[in-house]
C-alpha cells in the first residue's frame, strides 16, 4: 500500500521513520525547498491542484491550514487518515473528498516508535488504521469522537505534562543542594525506570507498597496533597478537554 503524507512537520517526519519499511510512502508538500532531506528517501510532490483519487491520505498539517489544503486537492480519496488536533470528522469530511475518515491523536514520542495514539472514526477502517498507527507505537481505538477529544490531553499533551513534573523534580533537588546535572540524570533514570513498573501493577497498590509510616515518601506525598496536584491534573485533563470542544 502506498500512504501520502500531506505536510512534512514534526509529526509527518516521525510517522514516515515508522512507516517507511512497512509502506511505500509519498510526501505532499507546500514548499519543495523545506524537504531536501526527504527527497533522498521519498518522491516529493507540490500541494497545488493534487489529485487525490484512490490515495490513502495522512494529514499531517496544523489544524488551521485544513481549508488551505482543501482548497489545494481534487477527487475523493480512499482512506483520509488525520492526525490534527480538536478537528472533528465532520469538519474533515467537510472540505476533502475520501471515502473513509479517520482521526488519530498520537504524540510527540513518535520520534522514538513510543507514540500513544487514540484512533476513531470509520469502523470499517479500524483493523487498518491499528495497523498503520502501530508503527509509531501503542494504539488505542475509542468508538467516540468525545472519546478521542477527551483522551487528547493524555495522548496529546501528555508528554508536556510529565515534562513539567520532571523539571519540577529536578528543581526541587536542585534547590535542596543537588548539581543540576545531577539532578537532571537522576530525574530522567527514575521516569525510564517508571515505564515497566507502572505496567506491573495499580499506581496506588505500588506507591502503598512503598509508603513507610512516618517516612520520607509520606512527607513527600502528603506535601503534593496539600498542592492540590492530584486535582490539578484532573482539572488539566478538563481543561485540555474543553480547548478541544471549542
Ligand atoms: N506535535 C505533537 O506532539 C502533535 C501531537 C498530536 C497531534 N499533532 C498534530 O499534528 C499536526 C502537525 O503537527 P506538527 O507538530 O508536525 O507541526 P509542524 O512540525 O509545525 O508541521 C506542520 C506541517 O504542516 C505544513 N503546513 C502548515 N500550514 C500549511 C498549509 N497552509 N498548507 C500546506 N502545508 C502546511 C507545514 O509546512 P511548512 O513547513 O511549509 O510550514 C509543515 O510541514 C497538527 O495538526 C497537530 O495538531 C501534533
Amino acid at each position: 500500500m502506498t500512504l501520502t503524507i500531506i505536510g512534512a512537520g514534526a509529526m509527518a517526519q516521525a510517522l514516515a521513520d515508522g512507516l517507511k519499511d512497512r509502506y511505500r510512502l509519498e510526501f505532499v508538500v507546500r514548499d519543495l525547498s523545506k524537504v531536501d532531506n526527504l527527497r533522498e528517501l521519498y518522491s516529493i510532490s507540490l500541494l497545488d491542484n493534487l489529485d487525490i483519487t484512490g490515495k490513502n491520505i495522512i494529514l499531517a498539517v496544523k489544524p488551521y491550514a485544513l481549508k488551505s489544503v482543501a482548497s489545494n486537492l481534487k477527487g475523493e480519496a480512499n482512506s483520509l487518515y488525520s492526525i490534527l488536533a480538536g478537528t472533528a470528522l465532520n469538519a474533515l469530511r467537510d472540505n476533502i473528498n475520501a471515502k473513509s475518515y479517520i482521526r488519530t491523536m498520537p504524540n510527540v514520542s513518535a520520534k522514538f516508535g513510543a507514540s500513544t495514539t487514540v484512533i476513531t472514526g470509520d469502523k470499517s477502517k479500524k483493523d487498518e488504521a491499528i495497523e498503520i498507527f502501530s508503527s509509531i507505537g501503542d494504539t488505542f481505538w475509542v468508538d467516540s469522537e468525545k472519546e478521542i477529544d477527551i483522551a487528547t490531553s493524555i495522548a496529546g499533551s501528555g508528554p508536556a505534562l510529565l515534562c513539567l513534573v520532571a523539571e519540577a523534580m529536578m528543581d526541587g533537588l536542585v534547590k535542596e543542594g543537588m548539581k543540576r546535572v545531577d539532578a537532571i540524570d537522576i530525574t530522567n533514570s527514575l521516569f525510564k525506570g517508571f515505564a515497566p513498573l507502572i505496567l506491573s501493577n495499580h499506581p496506588a497498590i505500588i506507591k502503598d507498597s512503598v509508603m513507610s509510616p512516618a517516612g520520607t515518601t509520606a512527607a513527600a506525598y502528603s506535601a503534593l496533597e496539600e498542592g492540590a496536584v492530584r486535582n490539578s491534573f484532573i482539572k488539566a485533563v478538563t481543561k485540555a478537554f474543553e480547548v478541544t470542544q471549542k
